[in-house]
C-alpha cells in the first residue's frame, strides 16, 4: 500500500514537471509571444516535426548559475526545447530556442543541450535544423555564454559538409550569436519578426551616428536583398516551416548519402516550348526561369536566394524524379552578367550541391564577367575566382546546356568541359566566343574598319563575318568540348538521360588536407 501511494507521489512530481516545463517562462510571456505574431518554440517543432515524432531530450534541464538573482529564477529547460524526430520520415535533430525563458538567450547549459543535438547530429548522420529566437548571450552569465557559443561554432563547422545544417531566424538573433547560423548551409528568415545583426541599431548610431532601424538594419528583406545571408525570406512562421520541410525533401541524410529520388512514370519528355523561348536578336532579354519549368518535374523548382543577385539563379529542382541543384545566368537582369555577388552566391550553391551529393544543372546564357571599377576595387578577380574554383572542385555529375552567349572567361567559368564538366550541349542559338561580334570586330579590324571608305558598312560586314565564324556553338562541337548540339525540345529527355548514365559517377580530388578556395 505504501509503496503504491509513493509510486504515486513519485508520478505525480514528473506529471508536474512535465506541466511546468511545456509552460517555459508561463502563461504571461507565451501570451506577449504571440500578440507579437510569433509562435513558442513548442509550436514551431509541432508543426515542423511529423505528428508524434518528436521525442525531448533534455527537458529539465536546469542553468547553475546563482549570480544577479539567477539562483532564484529557474525554468525547466532554460529557454531551450531539444530532441529529434522526422520530416517526412526522415530522421531530424532540431532545437527551438524559447524566448519566453530569458528571452530565449543563450547561458552555458541552454549551449550544452545544442551541443548534444549537434554531436548526435554528426554521429548519427542526420540534419540539424535551429529554430533561433534569442536576445544573445545570457548577460547574467558573462564568459560562460561565450565559452557556449564558441562550443556551438566549433561544432558547426566540424559538421560543414557532413551532415545538413538549416537556421531558421524567427526572432533576435545579434552579436555574435549570428555566426552559428552563418557557418550553417542555409538560413531562412521571417518577415517583420526576426532580424540579424552583429551590433543593433543603438551602437551603429553612436559609433556611425546613422539612423537604422532594426528592420532596415538586418531585417528579412534587407538581408535577402543587399547582404545575401538569407537565403529565404518567409511572409510569417508557418511559411519558413513550410519552406524547411521543401528544402529537406531535396537534400540527403548526410555527405554518405544520397539525395531522395521520388517514383517518377515516364511520359513524353519532348517539351516544344522550349522552342520559341530564346529570342533570335541576341540582345533582347528573356527569363531563364521559363526555360527551368519547361526543363524539369512540374512545380519542383526550388529557388534558393531568389532575391539576391537576380542576374543569376539557383535552387533545387527534380528531373524525372532525381533531385539537382539548378545554376542558370538569368538574361533577364543585367543581361545575365557575372559580378561579385553573382559568383558568391552561385559559388556557395555549388559547394553545397557538391558536399551533399546532388548533381548539377548548369544554363548558360553569359555575356561576360561586368567591368568597371566598382567591380574591380571590390574584387571581382577574387570573387569570380570562387565560382570557377567551385565548379572545378566539384566531383559531382555536372551536365551543361548553353541556351545562347557562352562569352570569354564566363564560358569557362560556367561549368565547361575544360573544368570538369561531364556533358556539354548547346542549342542551335549558342554564341560560344570570346566575346559579342560586334565588340570583336571593332578590335580586331580596327585598322581596316579606319581607312574603308565606308567604315559603317565595313564594320558591318566585319561583325557579319565573325558572327558567321563564331557567334554559333559549331566550333566548340567540332572540337568536342560540347558534345552534342540538340534541338530546344529534346532537351528534357536528353538531361534525363545523362543524369541518369552519370548516377554511378566516380571522381575524387588530389588527396590535400583542404583546398584554398580565394575568400
Ligand atoms: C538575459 C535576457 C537577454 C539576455 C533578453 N532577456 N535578452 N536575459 N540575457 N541577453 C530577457 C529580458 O530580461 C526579459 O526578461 C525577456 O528576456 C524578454 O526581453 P524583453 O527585452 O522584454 O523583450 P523585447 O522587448 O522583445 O526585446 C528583445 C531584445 C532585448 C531586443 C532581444 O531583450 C535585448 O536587447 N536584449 C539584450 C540583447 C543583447 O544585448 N544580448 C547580448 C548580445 S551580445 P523578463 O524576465 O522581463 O521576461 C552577444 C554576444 C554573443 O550575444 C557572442 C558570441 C560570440
Amino acid at each position: 500500500m505504501e509503496s503504491t501511494t509513493g509510486t504515486t507521489r513519485k508520478t505525480d512530481i514528473l506529471n508536474r514537471k512535465n506541466a511546468e516545463a511545456l509552460l517555459g517562462g508561463g502563461k504571461e510571456r507565451i501570451e506577449s509571444q504571440h500578440k507579437k505574431g510569433k509562435l513558442t518554440a513548442r509550436e514551431r517543432l509541432e508543426l515542423l516535426l511529423d505528428e508524434g515524432s518528436f521525442e525531448e531530450i533534455g527537458k529539465f534541464v536546469m542553468h547553475r548559475s546563482k549570480d544577479f538573482g539567477l539562483d532564484k529564477e529557474h525554468y525547466l529547460g532554460d529557454g531551450v526545447v531539444t530532441g529529434y524526430g522526422t520530416v517526412g520520415g526522415r530522421l531530424v535533430y532540431v532545437f527551438a530556442q524559447d524566448f519566453t525563458v530569458f528571452g530565449g538567450s543563450l547561458s552555458e547549459t541552454h549551449a550544452e543541450k545544442i551541443c548534444k543535438m549537434m554531436d548526435l547530429a554528426m554521429k548519427n548522420g542526420a540534419p540539424i535544423i535551429g529554430l533561433n529566437d534569442s536576445g544573445g548571450a545570457r548577460i547574467q552569465e558573462g564568459v560562460l555564454s561565450l565559452a557556449g557559443y564558441a562550443d556551438i561554432f566549433y561544432r558547426n563547422t566540424l559538421a560543414s559538409g557532413v551532415i545538413p545544417q538549416i537556421s531558421a531566424i524567427m526572432g533576435p538573433c545579434a552579436g555574435g550569436a549570428v555566426y552559428s547560423p552563418a557557418i550553417t548551409d542555409f538560413i531562412m528568415m521571417v518577415e517583420q519578426t526576426s532580424y540579424m545583426f552583429v551590433t543593433g541599431p543603438n551602437v551603429v548610431k553612436t559609433v556611425t551616428h546613422e539612423d537604422v532601424t532594426s528592420e532596415e538594419l538586418g531585417g528579412a528583406m534587407t538581408h535577402a536583398t543587399k547582404s545575401g545571408v538569407t537565403h529565404f525570406v518567409a511572409a510569417n512562421e508557418v511559411q519558413c516551416i513550410e519552406y524547411l520541410k521543401q528544402l529537406l525533401s531535396y537534400i540527403p541524410q548526410n555527405c554518405e548519402d544520397e539525395p531522395p529520388m521520388l517514383p517518377y512514370e515516364s511520359g513524353d519528355e519532348k517539351r516544344p516550348g522550349l522552342n520559341t523561348i530564346v529570342p533570335d536578336n541576341a540582345n533582347q532579354p528573356y527569363d531563364m526561369r521559363e526555360i527551368i519549368e519547361e526543363l524539369t518535374d512540374e512545380g519542383s523548382f526550388f529557388e534558393v536566394h531568389k532575391y539576391f543577385a537576380e542576374n543569376i539563379v539557383v535552387g533545387f529542382a527534380r528531373l524525372a524524379g532525381r533531385s539537382i541543384g539548378i545554376v542558370a545566368n538569368q538574361p533577364a537582369v543585367l543581361a545575365g552578367v557575372l559580378d561579385i555577388n553573382a559568383s558568391q552566391k552561385a559559388a556557395r550553391f555549388v559547394r553545397f550541391c557538391d558536399s551533399f551529393n546532388i548533381p548539377l544543372l548548369v544554363l548558360e546564357d553569359v555575356p561576360g564577367f561586368l567591368p568597371g571599377t566598382d567591380q574591380e576595387w571590390n574584387a571581382i578577380i577574387t570573387n569570380g575566382a570562387k565560382l570557377l574554383y567551385a565548379f572545378c572542385e566539384a566531383t559531382v555529375p555536372r551536365v551543361t546546356v548553353i541556351t545562347r552567349k557562352a562569352y570569354g572567361g564566363a564560358y569557362d567559368v560556367m561549368n565547361s568541359k575544360h573544368i570538369g564538366a561531364d556533358m556539354n550541349y548547346a542549342w542551335p542559338s549558342a554564341e560560344i566566343a570570346v566575346m559579342g561580334a560586334s565588340g570583336a570586330a571593332e578590335i580586331i579590324f580596327k585598322r581596316e574598319i579606319a581607312q574603308a571608305e565606308d567604315p559603317q558598312a565595313k564594320l558591318q560586314e566585319k561583325i557579319q563575318e565573325y558572327t558567321d565564324k563564331f557567334a554559333n556553338p559549331f566550333r566548340a562541337a567540332h572540337r568536342g568540348y560540347i558534345d552534342e548540339v540538340i534541338y530546344p525540345e529534346q532537351t528534357r529527355e536528353k538531361l534525363i538521360r545523362a543524369f541518369k548514365m552519370l548516377e554511378n559517377k566516380a571522381a575524387s580530388l588530389p588527396r590535400k588536407k583542404h583546398g584554398n578556395i580565394p575568400l
